[in-house]
């Protein structure tokens, strides 16, 4: 438990102690928020003497209100709310009064013994909690482009949002993951035309979505000395768009072409999802909510084209029909947002993609609440503060963001390839016999380049560097992961069951309370992270949990020996055993809501 975590506890006791030991004063000034957990936490004051306790709320301030003296107030809720702490389970916080003072003791021995028996007792399940009983979060991520390359901005969306399907899901939520790829749009008239010009059917077999970028590349090259290419694209499009069977049936075949792509790489990292479905299974819903944004007054026409006028000076309007009739982007998420609500009724309905998309949702979200204003619908009837835009920056190479239109893209696979070729060599090196070396690479290389897009704030960029994302030393998933199975590997040494009857107190040394501590911190972080829809948060907490263990680790004797974890010692053996098969479930289930896998042996 940390020091944060018991201010809270205790105001929260002290608050509940409050109304409880004087109910009528309560009727008349409770209400006022004198009271209240969070104006008790604010007065918390450091006792003079730290013999007293670790922090301590002073009455004076409550005893106009209640109209009773010091001694009693202190003493009465001192009793209330230490029976309400028992009531929670042993805790280690205990209240006792004195002069006029609540003064909070802190018996560190029964905290850890709370801390470590939860962990051992939960195991995986520790930090699960309910906070979302009954509410779905719906969290789209990886939506890649059909005929184009998964890029690594799609990279990021992909592990940004799995990661926070799983830990909204840990905290109880009905968490759906949703692709959404994008497969409609004018690039598919660029895509025909350009295939039916220069293509062949061999450049749909073998490295297919690479010659499918060719392709596309091509076209934009041609299209600037040769503007009627754009006609001919949109005709192709248009073609597509009234069903015309050859080009639907080119179409067909890029999708089938870049789904299987799609499918080896989420399998690569252990992405899932709950729910696919493309841009263009929203066509035949674009209508409805033209007609439903008309009805509301809200549609106007533009030189032929009809938009929503936002009234907004820093939004151009809602593009929705373009003057030949065609749809957009924007139309087909103005329709999948109301499809999202009537199917799911979501709590929150998260959009993971980069921040230059900005000026779209916001755009989107504009429209949604002026339509549920202009209807007057009822609170529980409206999604727009429910739908959030989360956005993230660019992943740069060398100090270069990468594009698919210049064809400078790389190649996500060859990312996860070239990093699975390094971490192997780095293995052979250092664990030659290691018996599952391919899979070991696998999971270490994948876990590098998921871990170098959570472990900076996702506002902002990510610049990849081969050698610090490798690492096995820097802020690196290749160190927690090492870490994970170095502490496995002591597990195996030791080979023997923690029993029940672990003495806690034998854990007496600074570096090992400040394991606890952190320990006792995980589910906080969980929750830190799902409050700021970024598991950054998570992704640095586990890097001080592995620091702070590898201080543990390390830790010299007085004669300046390494103060082995396993010794002859049995019984500290066995407490700092349940140490580290706490700080193995704590790694272990953080690296899984990151995303990566945790070897046990490396
Ligand atoms: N396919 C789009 C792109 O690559 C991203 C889609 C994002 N999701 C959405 N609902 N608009 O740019």
């Amino acid at each position: 438990m940390s020091l944060e975590q018991d201010k809270d506890r205790f105001a929260d006791a002290v608050a509940e102690a409050f109304r409880q030991s004087y109910p009528e004063q309560f009727e008349t000034v409770g209400e006022t928020g004198a009271f209240s957990a969070g104006e008790v936490r604010a007065k918390l004051e450091k006792p003079k003497d730290a013999r007293m306790g670790r922090f301590a709320l002073p009455v004076f301030p409550y005893l106009k209100l209640l109209r009773a003296k010091p001694d009693d107030v202190a003493s009465r809720v001192a009793a209330a709310a230490n029976s309400l702490l028992e009531e929670d389970g042993d805790s280690g916080l205990s209240i006792s009064a004195d002069g006029g003072y609540l003064n909070a003791k802190i018996d560190q021995v029964a905290q850890m013994r709370a801390t470590l028996a939860e962990i051992l007792r939960k195991q995986a399940a520790f930090g699960n909690s309910n906070d979302g009983a009954g509410k779905t979060i719906l969290v789209e991520y990886s939506a890649p482009n059909i005929a184009k390359p998964f890029g690594v901005g799609h990279l990021r969306s992909t592990i940004i949002g799995n990661s926070l399907r799983l830990i909204f899901k840990k905290l109880g939520y009905h968490s759906v993951g949703l692709n959404y790829p994008g497969d409609w749009g004018t690039q598919f008239g660029k895509m025909i035309v350009a295939f039916r010009k220069w293509g062949s059917e061999e450049s749909l077999q073998g490295n297919a979505v690479r010659n499918l970028l060719d392709l596309y590349v091509r076209f934009h090259k041609e299209a600037e000395r040769d503007a009627a290419l754009e006609d001919e694209a949109r005709l192709a499009f248009k073609n597509l768009e009234d069903g015309e069977p050859e080009a639907t049936k080119l179409w067909e075949r890029f999708k089938t072409i870049s789904y299987a792509e799609f499918d080896r790489i989420y399998t690569l990292l252990g992405v899932e999802f709950d729910v696919v479905y493309g841009e263009s299974f929203l066509n035949d819903k674009m209508n409805a909510v033209i007609d439903r944004l008309k009805r509301d007054g809200l549609v106007t026409v533009s030189d032929g084209a009809l938009i929503v006028d936002l009234k907004d000076p820093q939004l151009p309007p809602s593009l929705l029909r373009r003057s030949d009739g065609a749809t957009l982007y924007q139309t087909r998420d103005l329709a999948g947002m109301v499809y999202r609500w009537e199917r799911w009724h979501f709590h929150e309905c998260l959009y993971v993609v980069g921040s230059s998309q900005a000026d779209h949702f916001k755009q989107a979200l504009k429209v949604i609440e002026m339509m549920e204003t202009a209807e007057q619908l009822p609170e529980a009837q409206r999604m727009a503060q429910r739908l959030r835009h989360i956005g993230f920056g660019w992943v740069k190479f060398g100090g270069k963001a990468m594009k698919t239109r210049e064809g400078t893209l790389i190649f996500l696979e060859e990312v996860i390839d070239e990093a699975v070729k390094l971490v192997r060599e780095k293995i052979e090196e250092k664990n030659p016999d290691l018996k599952a070396i391919d899979e070991t690479a696998l999971m270490i290389g994948v876990g590098a380049v998921v871990f170098s897009q959570l472990s900076v704030r996702r506002h902002k960029d990510v610049n990849f560097d081969w050698d610090e994302v490798l690492s096995f030393e820097g802020e690196t998933g290749p160190y927690l992961q090492y870490t994970h199975a170095r502490l496995c590997s002591l597990l195996r040494n030791y080979g023997r069951e923690v029993g029940a009857g672990v003495d806690f107190s034998l854990l007496d040394h600074e570096e090992e309370h400040r394991v606890v501590e952190l320990l006792a911190d995980f589910p906080d972080a969980i929750r830190d992270a799902a409050a700021n829809y970024d598991s950054y948060y998570l992704a640095t907490y586990l890097l001080r949990l592995a620091g702070a263990f590898n201080k543990v680790y390390q830790r010299k004797d007085s004669q300046g020996r390494i103060d082995k974890i396993i010794s002859e010692n049995r019984a500290l053996t066995e407490a700092r055993m349940a140490l580290v098969i706490s700080v193995v479930t704590v790694l272990r289930e953080g690296l899984r809501l990151l995303g990566l896998k945790a070897p046990e042996e490396m």
